[in-house]
């Protein structure tokens, strides 16, 4: 079974591939993790039923203001779905100790290394071990490659980032896609297309077939707004009003 993608940013045929949570044999709707270490943000997400994971980084962690470890543990008990914690050392013995600890606090924390070999190398060993691994700050097909060789469920493409720099981050989707695509056995890595900065980023992200989009709060809430919506609504309020009826 093939299909292909519509809008035309690509014409080689696509085979569905079978991720490691899948239960059929296609791909599955792209989720929506929130990026962000706010646990009251997380709350009010998650209570939306729209939530599928969560991830964070060292960045959003010194945001919070609050301990590592707590507030890992507190959001992996708001979210069921994965909760990215990513290591601070940088040899690959020392992320294998501490993705190990990260990795005890719950069931479902994804192990986050940064794309360097040492990362590679412990994340071979952290997914051996049968944890969840997200490999992080990758910029290059080629970087997205190695992830997938090295046992990463997820690897991440921070687009907004190479938008920065005057590079197209969707180009970087758009090839990965392709990549892992023609290479049924690298495993299912999916992509997580991270460092979004607006609802475009999310529904370009979807045309290419991304498996997950890990959105800031703001932009999350950005997706539901359209303002003929609202006007929309004011008017069949207004209307409603003048039956007199009620429900
Ligand atoms: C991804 O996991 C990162 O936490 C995040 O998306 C980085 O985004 P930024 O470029 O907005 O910092």
């Amino acid at each position: 079974m093939s299909y292909t993608v519509p809008h035309g940013m690509r014409s080689a045929k696509i085979t569905p591939r079978v991720h490691m949570m899948n239960t059929g044999n296609t791909r599955q709707t792209m989720k929506f993790f929130v990026d962000t270490a706010d646990v009251n943000d997380i709350r009010e997400l998650a209570a939306t039923g729209l939530l599928d994971g969560v991830t964070t980084n060292p960045s959003l962690i010194a945001k919070s203001g609050r301990d590592f470890i707590e507030v890992i543990s507190e959001i992996c008990e708001i979210v069921p779905g994965p909760v990215s914690a990513e290591v601070a050392a940088t040899e690959a013995d020392a992320m294998i100790t501490e993705g190990r600890k990260l990795a005890a606090i719950a069931e479902n924390v994804a192990v986050k290394l940064p794309l360097t070999m040492d990362g590679l190398k412990a994340c071979r060993a952290i997914s051996d071990d049968g944890t969840s691994v997200n490999v992080t700050l990758c910029f290059s097909p080629a970087q997205a490659l190695l992830a997938a060789k090295a046992g990463a469920d997820y690897i991440s493409p921070f687009v907004g980032r190479l938008d920065d720099i005057g590079q197209n981050g969707m180009h970087l989707i758009d090839d990965i896609r392709t990549i892992y695509d023609n290479y049924p056995d690298l495993g299912g890595t999916q992509i997580l297309v991270a460092s979004i900065r607006s609802p475009a980023h999310v529904v370009e992200a979807a045309k290419l077939g991304a498996d997950v989009c890990t959105i800031p709060p703001s932009v999350i809430k950005q997706l539901v707004q359209h303002p003929l919506t609202d006007k929309g609504l004011e008017g069949f309020l207004k209307d409603w009003a003048k039956t007199g009826q009620s429900i």
